[in-house]
């Protein structure tokens, strides 16, 4: 199985099974792992690990590794080694419930990061020591070059960093993907930054294989299986409406020339948002679409294959379980009309100003003022992280964030007086989108974003509140360019954890 994918000789003769490799692997180290999103993580090396880790506390030893990776990776490796307690600290980025469990208990330590951070701050040593990396490779080629799978995350710095790599070879992922990857990395600031020349989403300026000094390869793994990927939920109306609502937007904007069309590349965040959001843009009159973004989710393959978009930049695939198939199946297609960066480059703000890209993330809540909170459910209890989020919204041409207006059936208005956590400041946001409507916030004052945030935005049931609300921090004595009423601000979110709701008994 997968040893014809290992064309060179000095890394064949590495092949071992995931025990032995895992068996590299001691109390404490620092791990550094392939995996944004379920796509490139590694499969048999992680089962192999939490199995370790469970031997070893079941002889009572301590057994826990810090885990550094691209972004969020799968049941495998996340999941199991938290249910098996094996995580003393995660970054840059977690989706998994089980590990959310563990942070939010306080028992694994989370360091929530930007995600094109991560590479230059690990080179810089800010994390500590990386004594393992763990890459997935789809071939190796004769001299050694590394074929990544669908995602390349980290995976050069860890590569570069680790004292000791392990390579997980997956026979299961076409070939044919070799070409599609464009590897670089964007050095250590101050001095060993280096320029990103991405003019055009589609431009390419490194090379097409990891390398590795193939002298610290002390596993090859071999394996043979599809990644995990989450099932999709289905677009529900709510999300359907938010789609409408911004294509009705951009329409008006390249109307009026504020925008011009074929609109700058986009941005499409995670979730059932983000994918409602591609489907409307399928079905939608804008074509000679391009994408340069963090995860390449179904919407995106879709207009792929039928022409409306051209090519597409991103960090990793995200993609259903049937779509991965197809993926498989059209890679030639996909390989001339995707690039797929390390997330320091997809991810990289420079780029993302240059191209003038259009940010559309979704978030938890927002207040009147259009400050966004996209990761602590009620301020404390983290919900997956900031990811990329950060990276487009700052450094994007046009930031829009978007989400239902209510959560938990209602009992949460995701329109509040004040964030209970900060992820996004009200500079970074210029849109905003609920099933309610769409508020263009670019040009206006504290005070006229808060009332076009509570027209457009909030859900009846919560707009006369939010309204009562401005109105007399408005004419309190303290006033204010943002006026607050700090007794009251936070008490919506206070009522919800005593009462179950935030509307007022
Ligand atoms: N208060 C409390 N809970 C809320 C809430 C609010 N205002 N808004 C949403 N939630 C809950 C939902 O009820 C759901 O809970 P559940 O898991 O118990 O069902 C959970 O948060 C996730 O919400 P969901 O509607 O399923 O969200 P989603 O899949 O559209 O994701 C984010 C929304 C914000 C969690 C997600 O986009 C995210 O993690 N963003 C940050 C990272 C990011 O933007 N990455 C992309 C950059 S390229």
């Amino acid at each position: 199985m997968g040893n014809n994918r290992i064309n060179s000789p000095a890394l064949r003769a590495k092949v071992c099974d995931a025990q032995q490799a895992a068996e590299l692997i001691e109390d404490g180290m620092g791990l550094g792992c392939g995996g944004f999103t379920p796509s490139g993580a590694p499969k048999a090396v992680s089962r192999a690990l939490a199995q370790r880790a469970a031997d070893a506390h079941a002889k009572g030893d301590p057994f826990a590794v810090r885990l550094f990776t691209g972004a969020s990776t799968s049941p495998d490796l996340d999941g199991e080694l938290a249910r098996n307690d094996a995580i003393s600290l995660r970054v840059p980025y977690n989706g998994d419930a089980s590990l959310r469990d563990k942070i939010n208990a306080g028992k694994t330590a989370y360091v929530d990061t930007h995600l094109s951070k991560v590479a230059p701050w690990a080179r810089s040593g800010f994390f500590g020591d990386i004594d393992v990396a763990i890459v997935e490779a789809t071939s190796i080629r004769e001299d050694g070059g590394i074929v990544p799978t669908l995602s390349i995350g980290n995976n050069q710095a860890w590569l570069d960093l680790a004292k000791t790599v392990i390579v997980e070879v997956n026979a299961y992922h076409n070939p044919a993907i070799e070409g599609m990857h464009d590897i670089v990395t964007s050095g250590i600031a101050p001095n060993g930054q280096f320029d990103m020349p991405i003019r055009k989403v589609a431009d390419r300026i490194g090379e097409p294989v990891l390398r590795v000094n193939p002298d610290k390869v002390r596993a090859v793994v071999l394996t043979d299986e599809p990644d995990l990927n989450a099932k999709f939920r289905d677009i529900d109306e709510g999300a359907k409406m938010i789609a409408g609502h911004l294509m009705e937007f951009f329409l008006h904007e390249t109307r009026v020339g504020r925008l011009p069309s074929p609109l700058p590349p986009l941005q499409s965040g995670v979730g059932n948002v983000a994918n409602a959001v591609m489907a409307a843009f399928g079905d939608g009159p804008f074509d000679n679409l391009v994408a340069y973004t963090e995860v390449i989710q179904d919407g995106m393959l879709a207009m792929l294959r039928s022409g409306k978009m051209l090519s597409v930049s991103g960090a990793a695939f995200a993609v259903s379980a049937d779509e991965a198939v197809r993926v498989n199946a059209d890679m030639e297609f996909l390989r001339e009309r995707i690039v797929l960066r390390p997330q320091d480059v997809s991810n990289n703000p420079e780029v993302i100003r240059r191209l003038g890209c259009i940010a559309m993330n979704t978030m938890i809540e927002a207040d009147i003022y259009g400050n966004v909170n996209s990761t602590r459910v009620m301020g404390s209890r983290v919900q997956n992280g900031i990811g990329g989020s950060g990276d487009f919204a700052r450094a994007a041409h046009l930031s829009i964030f978007m989400a239902p207006s209510v959560a938990k059936g209602g009992s949460i208005s995701a329109i509040v007086p004040m964030v209970s956590h900060v992820d996004h400041i009200n500079q970074d946001v210029q849109v905003m989108v609920t099933e309610q409507g769409l508020a263009d916030l670019r040009g206006l004052s504290a005070r006229q974003r808060a009332r076009a945030v509570i027209q457009n935005c909030a859900h009846p049931a919560y707009r006369p509140m939010l309204l009562g609300y401005l109105e007399r921090a408005e004419s309190s004595r303290y006033g204010g360019d943002t006026p607050h009423l700090l007794n009251e601000a936070l008490g919506w979110h206070h009522r919800f954890l005593e009462t179950g709701t935030m509307q007022p008994g």
